[in-house]
Order: structure tokens, then sequence, then C-alpha cells
């Protein structure tokens, strides 16, 4: 996600702004611009691409000034580009803005906004916010700090934002709702960004601004505001952690930091796009073919790794609620077979990335052959987003680990979504199915944190399993693709040998792999298969298997029979891999960490695959 930096002070402020963009690299971006204000008035570089990419484009220029804000960019709306990079200015050119979050509202506000006279240079949600702030400052005659919070009285979605007036180069407005923003305070400096590693070689003395706090730093002081005009009295916090476990905010790893994203990260996929009281669906990025969607023939899904794993969880739901056939293809086999499509066909190609070759080519094969292709990816403006007709973010940030965790759980929010919206087109749920069902999904972020909670059981269980030399993870319906994902996860960070199958399909061969040296994990959570998957644990106990189960709290039944239950919170059957897979995600974590591998970036493994 986006990084922002301000300062404001007596040192030069381009080097401390720069260096601080880089020190927010690891959040992952795709481009980067700093605004200064200096005697020459302002001065703002800003260029799609790196860091250094920048800092060359500015070399030879005007880079003076005590003042100023740099901004690390990872697209939301608007691809990546020099224009569409920040800062942003206003329709005066007077005030610039820097912004980490999304402006849910942003189109009906821009079209108010050209209503009365302004231009836009870019395509993003950020510079709306600041022309509206200029119409507010201009109309009320208001000073800066007022502007900004009258605003943002009116702005749906999250911020974490800082604002320069050129006339003022005595003040920095920063505020925040939803996006993280720490407040460094210096002697006679203040440094502002979204987590402490651009702050702390400065100062250990922070402020960590809340939800819908508002600021304005001087450089002698600075006054905070609740969105409702209430002083604040801010509290300074002493910083004790070291900078390299902050870029991974205090977590030892990346991936255990984006396995415990995933309550926010699912939170942002579903942000403005589901509306439980009504019952709705909205997306956005399909709405076009809403038509079409309602007499296609088929849906073929194209993926690779985890992501295929996603395609599978997504045939159980379309099928199941908008009963269209669904096919799920390793993309890697697909573009060489030689398959039946029609133009009455849509392929979904799923990726992380928005790079992988495999996943690239099947989709240039399937739109040679006249299918309408959507795409569900994490990284806007990747080549797979410009290759298909239409497709749907899924807004979980970064992922730097290579091991996906939060890109699978938000892909499955996605098809999960889509099922839904695809149902509404078809009419295949009533209303009142849909508002249940969006109800519930509406509150998994909180179930997702409940389960997070299971960590210290799930660290015993690694703790017994850890010098295992294979594993067998075995599940039923839409449990048998959680299997198929908790196998793949152990693989690839503890290089233990992992099998994922259907439950059922243990009797047709698999099940003599199994003795006490065996440990097999059940997806035995409290959903249409769950008699049948008691059976298939009787089969493995009968056989000395060393069973862990995945089982829905409160479970007695499977308590007596496995030999570990690690509990996630109940859910309707639609939203069981969602939970299912936390557990299956932190067990690989602390297996792997156990046996010393590294758990980021495993032997043999790139995080983008974008060679065959
Ligand atoms: C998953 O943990 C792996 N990193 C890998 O299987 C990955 O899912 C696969 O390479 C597909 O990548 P993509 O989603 O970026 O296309």
């Amino acid at each position: 996600m986006c990084g922002i930096v301000g300062y404001i002070g007596y040192r030069e402020a381009w080097p401390i702004v720069l260096k601080g963009l880089k020190r927010l690299e690891y959040r992952g971006y795709d481009s980067a611009g700093i605004a200064l204000i200096n005697d020459s008035g302002q001065s703002i570089y800003k260029k799609a691409g790196k860091v250094a990419v920048l800092e060359e484009f500015a070399e030879h220029q005007d880079r003076t000034g005590t003042i100023g804000m740099g901004h690390t960019r990872w697209a939301t709306h608007g691809v990546p580009s020099d224009r569409n990079s920040h800062p942003h200015t206003s329709n005066n050119g007077k005030l610039s803005i820097i912004h980490n979050g999304i402006i849910e509202n942003y189109a009906t506000l821009k079209e108010e906004l050209i209503g009365r006279g302004h231009e836009f240079k870019s395509d993003t949600d950020t510079e709306v916010l600041i022309h509206l702030i200029e119409e507010i400052q201009k109309i009320e005659n208001l000073d800066l700090l007022e502007a900004v919070r009258l605003a943002l009285n009116e702005v749906s979605g999250a911020y974490a934002i800082v604002i320069m007036d050129k006339d003022h180069p005595d003040q920095l407005i920063a505020a925040r709702k939803g996006s993280p923003m720490v407040i460094g305070v210096g002697k006679g400096e203040y440094f502002i960004a979204s987590d402490a590693t651009p702050i702390i070689e400065y100062t250990k003395n922070v402020i960590y601004l809340k939800d819908g706090e508002i600021a304005l730093v001087t450089r002698e002081d600075l006054l905070v505001k609740q969105l409702d005009n209430i002083v604040q009295t801010p509290l300074i916090q002493e910083l004790e952690l070291k900078l390299e476990m902050l870029e991974k905010g205090g977590f030892e790893h990346f991936m255990l930091k984006e396995i415990y994203e995933q309550p926010r990260s699912i939170k942002d996929c579903m942000r403005g796009r589901i509306y439980p009281a009504e019952g709705k669906v909205q997306l956005g990025g399909i709405k076009e073919f809403a038509e079409k969607l309602k007499n296609i023939d088929r849906i073929i899904i194209v993926a690779c790794g985890t992501s295929w794993h996603a395609g599978l969880v997504g045939e159980y739901l379309i099928e199941e609620y908008a009963r269209i056939p669904v096919e799920v293809e390793y993309a890697s086999e697909f573009r060489y077979r030689n398959p039946i499509i029609t133009e009455k066909d849509v392929v979904i190609a799923i990726s992380q990335s928005g790079e992988t070759a495999d996943t690239m080519a099947a989709i240039e094969m399937a739109k040679e052959r006249g299918a309408t292709i959507f795409g569900i990816c994490n990284v806007a403006g990747a080549s797979i987003p410009r290759l298909t007709h239409a497709g749907v973010y899924t807004h979980a940030g970064p992922e730097i680990g290579v091991a996906s965790t939060k890109a699978f759980t938000a892909q499955v929010t996605v098809l999960t979504l889509m099922a839904f919206y695809m149902a509404q087109q078809k009419g295949t749920i009533t209303a009142s199915k849909m508002i249940e069902l969006l109800t519930e999904l509406d509150h998994i972020p909180e179930k997702i944190q409940k389960a997070l909670e299971s960590n210290d059981i799930i660290k015993e269980v690694a703790e017994k399993i850890k010098d295992s030399r294979n594993c067998l993870f075995l599940g039923r319906g839409s449990g048998f693709p959680v299997a198929l994902e908790g196998a793949l996860k152990l693989k690839e960070i503890s290089y233990i040998h992992a099998e994922g199958y259907p439950a059922a399909e243990m009797k047709h061969g698999p099940i003599a792999l199994i003795d006490e040296e065996m440990p097999v994990v059940f997806i035995a959570t409290k959903n249409s298969s769950y008699e049948k998957v008691i059976s298939n644990i009787q089969e493995v106990k009968a056989r000395k298997g060393k069973v862990i189960a995945i089982v829905t709290e409160g479970d007695t039944e499977v308590q007596k029979m496995a030999d570990y239950c690690i509990e996630i919170p109940d859910a309707n059957e639609a939203f069981l891999p969602l939970l299912a897979t936390i557990p299956l995600q932190l067990l690989s974590y602390h297996i792997a960490v156990m046996r010393g591998c590294n758990v980021d970036q495993p032997r043999n493994l790139a995080k983008s695959v974008t060679v065959e």
C-alpha cells in the first residue's frame, strides 16, 4: 500500500523525505513523488517507477526547502503513471496533497467539482480531495485546517493525508482515518509518516494520530482535533522497536504480518462493494458485463498455485449460488491444450502479481478464441489487468512474503462477491437470502480475527509435527481446496512433503500411506459433509495416523477422536474457506520457523513466476 512522509523543521527537507520514502519501499509501490516549499514557491517532482527514478529526475532541480512531503503510490484508482503519481495539486495550484487510502465517493464529488469549473489532471481519487478542500476554503473563506476538517466530513473511505499550502511554508496539515500515520516529535521539527521507519533515526518520540483526527503541524508545535472540532491532547510515546522490526510492523517475518493483516485486507477488499441491508453486491469493475452474465454458458477459471486453489473455491461458490457451470484449469496446462472456447464463455484469470507468464498466455489464447476475460488481481496496472476486458482488484495491499496468504483470502473474497453478483444478475438467490449472506460476510473479518487467536495452540501442534517427513491435508466440498492450499503452504516454506486430497479419496489408494509417522490435517468444520469427514478421521485413527483437525468452535464430536483440535468460529458454509485457511497458514509458518527455514524467501521460489 502507499507510503507517506512529511517534514517541517530547520533541516533541508529533501534528503529526509527521500530517505523516508526509501525506508517505506518494503510496502510495495509503483511510483513516487516529492513536494517542497522553497524560495521559488513550490517544487513538485513525481515519476512512475522506483524512488531512484525520482531521485535521478530531480537531481539538477531546485530541491531546497525546510518543509516538504513525499509519497510512494500503490495504484488503486488510475494506472501507475507520472500524472497519477502524488503529490496532487488544487485547481489553482496553491495546495498540494499526498494520500494513502481510498476515497469511495470520489466519483460523485468529482462530478460536482467539474460542474463548478474544476479541471483534473489525473484519474485519481486523491486529486478530487484536494480540489474539494480548495472549493470549501474558497466558498467559506476559511483557513486551511478548517477547510480540510469540513471536507473530510464529506468524504467516505480511508485516508492518511498530508497537505501543504505554498503560501504558508510554516505549516503542514495531517489527518487519518483507516490508514496508518505516525507523527515524530523533534526539537524544532516534526516528522509525519505511514509508520515509524522514516522517523526512528531522528526521534524516538512519536504520536500515533487516531482515526478521525486532524493535526496542524508547525515547526514549534502541533494542534490535534477530532473531525467534530474537539481539541485533543496527543499522547507522546517512546518507540522501543528496532528499525528492521518496524518494517515488518513488529512481526518477525512479512508472512506473519500479512497473515495478521487479513481482517483488514478482507475489509478493504469488500469496501464499497457490499450493501448488506439492501442485499446488494456492486462490482464496478465488471458491471458493463452485467447483462452478458445473465446468459453465459460457462466460466473457465485459469490460474497457478495458490491462485488456482482460490479458483477451486470459486467453482463451489459460483455453481452453488449462480448456477453457472465452472471449470478450473491450471493455466500452464490450459495454454497448451486445444480447448473448445466460444463467445459465450467467460474466462476468469486469477493472479496476485498480475505477471505470471502461464496465466498471461492462457488469457491470450482464450481471448483469441472469443471468450470474455475477467481478471482478479492484487496489483493495479500490472500486465494481467491490462490484458483482460474487465476485472476486480483484491485490494489486499502489497504481499511481500513469497508464500501467498492475504492475497489468497482476498481472492476467495472477490470470488464470493462475484458468485453473489452473478446470482443477483440471474435471480438465483432470493433477496432475503442475499441480505442474510451479506450480513454474515460483513462480519467475517471479525471472525478471522477470532481464528487468529488460536495461534498459541497452533504453535504447540507445530512443535509436535515439525520433524515429520510427510503430511496429508484432507477435506470435502470447499474444504478440499483449503486442504490443497494448506499442503502447498507447508511444502513451500518448511520443505516437508505434503499432499492435499479429497477426504473421500483416501480409500482409493492413499490410505496405504497412513501410519504413526503420518500427521493428517482434516478440515472437519460443521458443514454438509461433517459426518462423512468424521468417518474418514476414524479410518485414519484405525491405522494409527496422527490427526490434527480444524473444527468449529465448541465441537465435541471430533475432539473425542482427534489428537489435536484447532477451533475456528462457526460460519455459513460459503465462508468456511476464508476461516479454515487461517490456522493452516499459521501452522505452516510456525513449522517453517522451527525448522529454521527462510520463511519470506523460501529456497527455489520467486514471488512472481514471470517465466514458463
Ligand atoms: C503461493 O504461495 C505461491 N507463491 C505460488 O503458488 C503463487 O500462488 C503462484 O505462483 C501464482 O502467482 P500469482 O497469483 O501471482 O499469479
